[in-house]
């Protein structure tokens, strides 16, 4: 038990908890995807930048996607030169979306050395996200991946609507497990399970992480990632911690949705998953204060407060 710094909470380690998470930061893409106003491309640069000083080292920059499809994020080309030496200087490393080979050629052209592709375990929100069925949006991601494996592009397999679909309803786990097989068979290096609209609760959650482990994927290539709809995204966190979970997927400030899953709200805050993970005792080397500082900052550029429970509580302290 160590005594807790001003704004700090006191750590007391709970067992079987891993020593260190690595925070897989989403608010520069999932986050800005979902606002209604355009943040300009120097802000969205300069978040990323102050994203990197707090300590993040994992931050997905932005999407390849089609334009029209996520307007907020078609300035791809002008965003990812103005924070690509990120890498260089402090090793960052600066995952970007891709749906397609078009998507690829483009992050590619641009110098990206992380890729993501983002599939579904429903029929319902393939084909409202990337207009296609589940299996034909596989088929559109497996050259990607292998073309981007070829280039020695470390590529992240999402799989969104693990738990639950706003128009299908609960998901069944053998369902969810056999997509994670095809993105891992494919070649994704690393899977990310979206709780997409929130609905999870932690023994779902555990019981999918111990199909998925039954089933012979190692669990330190699974990361979660969990909206906070219902206010179970820390709960299922832990969850997923104590089933060896080491990847967390966090939005600074707890900015976010899906555009194309009206019911999802804001993705997990980056700020209250660090509060927890500190007063676990979990290393995460992220600075609090500064990613206080730069949420309070981005809620100012979009005029609104951040969501975040932690960002609310110590951004009012004197
Ligand atoms: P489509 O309309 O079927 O596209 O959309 P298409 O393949 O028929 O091509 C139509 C036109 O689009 C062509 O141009 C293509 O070149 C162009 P034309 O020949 O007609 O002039 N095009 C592109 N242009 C630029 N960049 C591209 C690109 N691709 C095609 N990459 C498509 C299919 C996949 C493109 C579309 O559905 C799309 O862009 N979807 C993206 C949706 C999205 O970004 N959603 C949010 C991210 S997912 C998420 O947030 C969930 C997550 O956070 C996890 C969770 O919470 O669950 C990851
Ligand atoms: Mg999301």
């Amino acid at each position: 038990m160590t005594t807790p710094e001003l704004g700090l909470p006191m750590t007391v380690p709970a067992e079987g908890l891993p020593s260190r998470v690595r925070i897989h930061e989403v608010g520069a893409r999932d986050g800005l995807q979902n606002e209604k106003a355009t943040v300009p491309t120097e802000v969205k640069a300069e978040f990323v930048r102050r994203l990197a000083e707090a300590g993040l080292g994992t931050i997905e920059a932005t999407s390849f996607v089609h334009p029209k499809w996520v307007p907020q994020l078609a300035d791809a080309e002008q965003l990812f030169p103005l924070v690509r030496d990120l890498g260089d200087l402090s090793g960052t490393a600066l995952p970007v979306l891709v749906p397609n080979e078009r998507g690829l050629d483009r992050a590619l052209a641009l110098g990206a050395t992380r890729i993501a592709v983002f599939a579904s375990a429903t029929e319902s929100f393939a084909r409202a996200n990337l207009n296609r069925t589940v299996d034909e949006a596989f088929a559109m991601f497996e050259p990607v991946v292998a073309r981007a494996r070829a280039e020695r592009a470390h590529v992240r397999g999402y799989l969104s609507m693990c738990f639950g679909d706003p128009w299908e309803g609960p998901v069944p786990v053998p369902q969810v497990v056999r997509a994670c097989r095809a993105l891992l068979d494919m070649g994704c290096d690393e899977l990310s399970l979206g709780d997409t609209i929130g609905v999870a609760t932690p023994g779902h959650v555990r019981r999918l992480l111990a199909e998925l482990a039954g089933q012979g994927v190692p669990t330190d290539v699974v990361g979660v990632h969990f909206h906070d709809t219902y206010g179970q995204a820390l709960a299922n966190t832990l969850a997923a911690l104590e089933q060896g979970v080491t990847t967390v997927d966090a939005s600074a400030g707890g900015l976010g949705g899906c555009p194309y899953a009206k019911s999802a709200t804001g993705n997990l805050a980056t700020e209250d998953l660090v509060w927890m993970l500190t007063g676990l005792g979990i290393d995460t080397g992220v600075d609090l204060d500064r990613l206080i500082a730069t949420s309070v900052w981005m809620a100012e550029q979009l005029g609104r407060p951040s969501p975040s429970r932690t960002v609310r509580a110590l951004s009012h302290k004197e």
